[in-house]
């Protein structure tokens, strides 16, 4: 068990198809004790949800914007452990006019509050655990690739290539005290977040079409299994990184010609590959 003992916040939790509650049942199948954050109107969800994992946790206040839930949060986790080994940053938001195909209509506003929640959040969430942390303890972000500019991801995907400065400039300052600052950056996911953009399934559809290794969108397992390896002493060495959990789409840039994919055994026949002029529809 690659997590035993360890101290866990996970953040971003909402439903059962969150990546954050695939994150936290399989940091408790490591050994890993967990507690999960929430705020406002989702907090009951999320209270719900907890009540789903192996062994039902509790639900402390945080909305990553609000200065006296981070001073909360550090006096509640130093009460209840007196340490924290790790901490899962699984929280995004934009404004549906800054998503969407509005990139250049949005309002400085709602790319301004994108930019709070989904990238200097990681900072606020650092500053307020850094002071429970010590050496061997890790932060692990969630990003999607934010080295190109996406359809429909607009201002979300410029919050994101903020994100992946964020946990850099944390590795730097948070390393001398042992602490490690890595980011996920997974494929498209069906989650309550993604669903909510509009055009996701455009997304989802690229991934199927050219990741190598293939992408389910409804299984988060493989993105999950890494948050917990990022979190755990084999990642040891490890900070300002970026690891790709999307079936190896980033490393490729274009989806396979039918030809190439009838060869490997991908698809099998060369009529159901991407782009293929009498693709079956299935
Ligand atoms: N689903 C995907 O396709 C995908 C792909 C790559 C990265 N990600 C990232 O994974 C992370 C988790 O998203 P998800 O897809 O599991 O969706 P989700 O909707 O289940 O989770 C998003 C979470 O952000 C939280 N949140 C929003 N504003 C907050 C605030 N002010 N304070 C505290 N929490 C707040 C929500 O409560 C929710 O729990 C996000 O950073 C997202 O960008 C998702």
């Amino acid at each position: 068990m690659i997590l035993a003992g360890k101290r866990l916040l996970i953040t971003g939790v909402i439903t059962k198809d969150s990546i954050a509650f695939h994150a936290a049942e399989q940091a408790q199948k490591e050994g890993a004790s967990v507690l999960l954050t929430s705020f406002g109107r989702v907090r009951r969800m999320t209270e719900r949800a907890a009540q789903r994992l192996p062994e039902p946790v509790d639900v402390l206040e945080l909305d990553v914007n609000r200065e006296e839930d981070l001073a909360g949060l550090t006096a509640e986790l130093d009460r209840r452990w007196g340490g924290v080994d790790g901490a899962l940053h699984a929280i995004a938001f934009a404004p549906q006019d800054a998503l969407g195909g509005q990139f250049m209509t949005a309002p400085a506003q709602s790319a301004m509050a994108a930019f709070q929640t989904s990238a200097f959040s990681l900072k606020a969430l650092a500053a307020a655990l850094a002071p429970l942390m010590g050496p061997g303890s890790g932060i692990v972000g969630l990003d999607f690739d934010a080295t190109v500019a996406w359809p429909i991801y607009d201002w979300m995907g410029v919050a994101k290539a903020a994100l992946e400065s964020v946990s850099r400039y944390l590795a730097r300052d948070l390393g001398p005290q042992g602490i490690r600052v890595n980011l996920v950056s997974a494929g498209p996911l069906g989650t309550v977040a993604a669903r909510g953009i509009p055009g996701f399934e455009q997304l989802a559809e690229l991934w199927r079409a050219q990741a190598p290794l293939g992408w389910d969108t409804e299984d988060p397992l493989c993105v999950a299994r890494s948050i917990c390896w990022l979190l755990s002493d084999y990642a040891q060495g490890i900070s300002g990184e970026i690891v790709h959990v999307d079936g190896g789409f980033h490393a490729v840039g274009a989806p396979p010609t039918a030809a190439a994919a009838s060869e490997t055994g991908r698809f099998r026949d060369p009529a159901e590959a991407p782009g293929h002029r009498n693709r079956r529809r299935r």
